[in-house]
């Protein structure tokens, strides 16, 4: 079993980017978190501040992967390209953020890809990749 973590714009910066609401870990040590945190699953991370990147890694994961972490960036907001992705590929994706966006600035309320998203995660820090992670091993092995 395999989850795919994609970490969008900006989040190659986390450790210097806004620690007081990102925190002060990077995204290697992020992702090492993760990984450490599951033995039996395995999971492979992908960073990219290109939509269309984004885009080709979510198109090409239903081959490989049983679920998708993804964490947008900004391009939850407003990337319809990237929630027609989403929405084109039959596993699931999780969306992910560090900071609880609600109670953030207005254009971060909205989420373009929540609706196709199996559901959203927000304000849990990088213990969210791992409750994301968890619902779709969870999502994977039951039926309820
Ligand atoms: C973020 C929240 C977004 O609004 C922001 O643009 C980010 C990070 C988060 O993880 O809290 O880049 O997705």
């Amino acid at each position: 079993m395999q989850v795919l973590v994609i970490n969008g714009p900006n989040l190659n910066l986390l450790g210097e980017r806004k620690p007081e609401i990102y925190g002060s870990l990077t995204l290697n040590e992020i992702n090492k978190y993760v990984e450490d945190y599951f033995k039996n699953t395995k999971i492979s991370f992908f960073q990219s501040n290109h939509e269309g990147e984004i885009i080709d890694k979510i198109h090409s994961a239903s081959q490989k992967f049983v679920g998708i972490v993804l964490n947008a960036g900004a391009f939850t907001h407003y990337s319809y390209a990237i929630r027609d992705a989403i929405e084109a590929i039959s596993i699931p994706v999780v969306e992910v953020h560090l900071s609880n966006v609600a109670k953030r600035e207005n254009f971060r309320q909205e989420s373009v890809i929540a609706p196709v998203c199996g559901g959203s995660i927000s304000g849990f820090g990088k213990y969210g990749y791992v409750l994301a992670i968890r619902a779709i091993v969870h999502r994977n092995s039951s039926r309820g």
